[in-house]
């Protein structure tokens, strides 16, 4: 059994392993992509009761991934143990009745109404530790949304709350609706806009605990990838301009200084990258599909950076290094 650190997420009681699990990969991508490369059932089932094994309890999902499968595969662990474990999951990329993403967004109080009860069902369990809303649909007001979201915490469906993507402003209005635990953004060497545009100084300021989600920018910070070749045909990546052309071959020279750096202190770059995430006093999630991945990722908790290392990394990699956009149009 790790000797995980466990840490306070948000200011409402929940405790999680500072380190959680992202299971998004796990399972097939929207459109028919694979999410970063296919998955095999067993070995991320495998990987699941490791992490489990190992103090990492904290499991993320989503209704997006699969859409709906990731939730069944999560559920499929959750048998004899589900009180040990903090799910979380999300809602609010809009999934029809043939579990197809729409491309839309959908806030809308009864649309979460519906997710819950899906996701209940597709997890197999009576309650959801940690639910998100995915992100903010524009066309709803964020308090009808987190409205809606308080009456899953009353009718003892959802124990606590989030947010994902969201700005200051939103964060805070949707506070003031209901305690939010936390709020999930992408933050890593390579994505530091939470620090750019201040939504992690204002979940800092009101007591929001921070999930960092793509710690190791989505598989680039591991050094493994060296060319856009070496995704799969139908790797969701090849589609996020970060991995195009001259972006991919600019932010590689920032991971080859960080593979350096990583090298000298006989660390991979993607234990470098998770632990950096976690010396900024904020939960990581990240993805594997792997038990060797998933066992590297846990050691790099146990990392303590000093200053001086920190400023290191600091100057190879500043804020706003990294080249192209994290999201495609579609999202
Ligand atoms: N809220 C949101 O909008 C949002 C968006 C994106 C993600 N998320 C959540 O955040 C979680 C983590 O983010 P992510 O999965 O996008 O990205 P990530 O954690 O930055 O990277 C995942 C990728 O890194 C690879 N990897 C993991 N450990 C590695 C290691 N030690 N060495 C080499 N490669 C390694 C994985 O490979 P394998 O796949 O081969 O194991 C996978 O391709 C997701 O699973 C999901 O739950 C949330």
């Amino acid at each position: 059994m790790s000797t995980i650190k466990k840490v306070a997420l948000g200011s409402q009681g929940l405790v999680v392993p500072a380190e959680g699990l992202g299971c998004m990969g796990m399972t097939s991508g929207v459109a028919g992509m694979s999410v970063y490369g296919e998955a095999d059932e067993a070995e991320s089932l495998a990987t699941l009761h490791r992490a489990l094994e190992l103090g990492i309890n904290l499991l993320d999902t989503a209704d997006l991934y699969g859409p709906m499968l990731n939730e069944r595969l999560v559920g499929k662990v959750l048998a004899g143990r589900r009180q040990g474990i903090i799910l979380a999951t999300k809602f609010g990329f809009e999934v029809d009745d043939n579990e197809q993403y729409t491309g839309k967004l959908n806030g809308h109080p009864q649309y979460a109404r519906k997710c819950i009860e899906r996701s209940l069902k597709n997890l197999g369990t009576d309650y959801v530790d940690l639910y998100y809303l995915h992100r903010v649909d524009p066309r709803v007001p964020i308090e009808d949304s987190i409205g809606e979201m308080s009456r899953f915490v009353e009718e003892g469906k959802v124990r606590y709350l989030g947010v994902s993507e969201t700005t200051p402003e939103e964060l805070r209005r949707a506070h003031q609706v209901h305690p939010i635990t936390a709020l999930q953004t992408e933050y890593s060497l390579f994505d530091r806009g939470v620090e750019e545009t201040g939504s992690l100084q204002a979940a800092r300021e009101l007591g929001i605990g921070f999930v960092a989600y793509s710690p190791l920018g989505r598989g680039f910070l591991s050094g493994d990838i060296k060319s856009p070749d070496d995704f799969e045909a139908n790797d969701s990546r090849r589609f996020f301009p970060r991995y195009q052309g001259e972006n991919f071959y600019k932010n590689l020279e920032l991971v080859e200084k960080l593979q350096t750096l990583a090298q000298a202190k006989d660390l991979t770059a993607a234990q470098l990258a998770i632990a950096w995430v976690l010396a900024q006093n904020v939960v990581a999630i990240p993805g594997t599909k792997r038990r060797k991945y998933l066992e590297a990722n846990v050691a790099a908790a146990s990392i303590t950076l000093s200053p001086q290392e920190l400023a290191e990394l600091e100057a190879i990699m500043p804020v706003g290094s990294s080249a192209g956009a994290a999201y495609p149009a579609m999202f």
